[in-house]
């Protein structure tokens, strides 16, 4: 879908500096709202809430009716390319999401794209409900996570602190691990371009883990990778903006802003507002960074925060976002002041 050029988020997003920057937050939906709890235990597993359709568009719509975000995103999460390719998927109470690995090119025999979009299909009908029911100055994320932060989960069989199992295989055996990360390249971009074509107005990719690969393999595995997905993706939906997030990247943003094509990079908490504001937003649009766990904490801490970023980034187009996810021990009125000031432009 062309981008319309009404909508806040839109206009930040194609270069233009709003005296009001929009504003959206990753993971705006989820278990910090008293509402997303109540859906969520209505639903059984969390993946049978994202793939529940009518479920899924009720939590993506919460923050939104409460906050007033100039985005909303898609309620889904990153490991569902998995589960399309075949990869058993679990996610177990308060351990996080369980996989039975991927570690070796052998392993890569029992996934396959064949069936993939049959598999995630009720993700594309959660798109397009969503498109339906939004406001119409808000804008509708739909969203992957970029391939080697999937491949981690994959190859580690969950979360990790070392990712030992994902790096042995990619230093041991490039050309093995490069057929999962060239499958994911194929699987992301058919499934981002069918939840454009399911009413998704703009894209982001969530490369979480880009900070724990040293500088040759994070140009292999997250810039390279990326830069084959935005190209795919531009050639067939030109209009849609892609924002990439690869998180703990440190000096190398300007590299991935420079090279990947994305539109704009999402900033973690990390980043030095002064230095991104010198060498990221003089070519593209920022989006981030505040500290998540500011919504913990709140009060003038947080008030000094929201003002220095607001005011670092005053100079080119901003998207106000987090460095990193709401966590899950948020107090919904903090949230609420924040989004208070943003509305308000400060
Ligand atoms: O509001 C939104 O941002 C949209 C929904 C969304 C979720 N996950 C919902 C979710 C998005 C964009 C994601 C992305 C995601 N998922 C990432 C990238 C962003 C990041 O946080 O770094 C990653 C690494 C994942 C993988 C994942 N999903 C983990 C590690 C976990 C367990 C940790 C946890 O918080 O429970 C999840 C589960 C998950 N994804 C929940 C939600 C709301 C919690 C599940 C529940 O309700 O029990």
């Amino acid at each position: 879908m062309a981008a319309m050029p009404g909508k806040r988020m839109l206009r930040a997003l194609s270069g233009e500096r709003l005296d009001k920057p929009p504003f959206w937050l990753m993971r705006q939906a989820g278990r910090y709202l008293p509402e997303y709890r109540e859906i969520r235990s209505q639903a059984g597993g969390f993946l049978d809430l994202c793939f529940s359709p009518k479920l899924a568009c009720e939590v993506t719509l919460q923050p939104i009716r409460r906050y007033g975000m100039d985005a909303a995103i898609l309620f889904s999460d990153i490991l569902i390319v998995p589960h399309g390719l075949g990869q058993k998927v679990a996610f177990k109470e308060g351990e996080g999401p369980v996989l039975n690995p991927v570690r070796s090119a052998s392993d890569l025999g029992q996934l396959s794209l064949d069936g993939f979009h049959e598999r995630v299909a009720p993700v594309y009908e959660t798109v397009s409900r969503i498109a339906e029911a939004l406001p119409k100055e808000t804008t509708l994320i739909g969203f992957a996570g970029s391939p080697w932060t999937v491949a981690t989960y994959m190859a580690e069989g969950g979360g990790s602190k070392e990712f030992v199992a994902v790096k042995r295989w990619a230093y041991g055996d490039p050309e093995g691990f490069g057929q999962l990360i060239d499958m994911l390249v194929e699987a992301t971009i058919s499934y981002l371009s069918r939840q454009v074509e399911a009413g998704a107005e703009v894209l982001q990719l969530f490369d979480s883990w880009a900070g724990v690969l040293p500088e040759p393999g994070f140009r292999r595995w997250c810039i390279e990778p990326t830069r084959r997905i935005v190209g795919a993706l531009k050639a067939k939906h030109p209009g849609v903006p892609i924002i990439g997030f690869p998180r703990g990247a440190g000096t190398l943003y300007a590299a991935y802003a420079a090279e990947t094509g994305v539109d704009a990079v999402s900033l973690d908490t990390a980043v030095p507002v002064a230095w991104a504001a010198e060498t990221l937003q003089t070519t593209l649009p920022v989006q981030g960074n505040l500290d998540p766990i500011l919504l913990v904490a709140g009060g003038e801490a947080l008030d000094r925060e929201i003002d220095r970023i607001l005011n670092g980034f005053s100079g080119g187009p901003h998207v106000f976002n987090l460095g990193h996810g709401v966590t899950q021990t948020t107090p919904p009125e903090i949230v609420d002041r924040l989004a208070r000031r943003l509305r308000a432009g400060g």
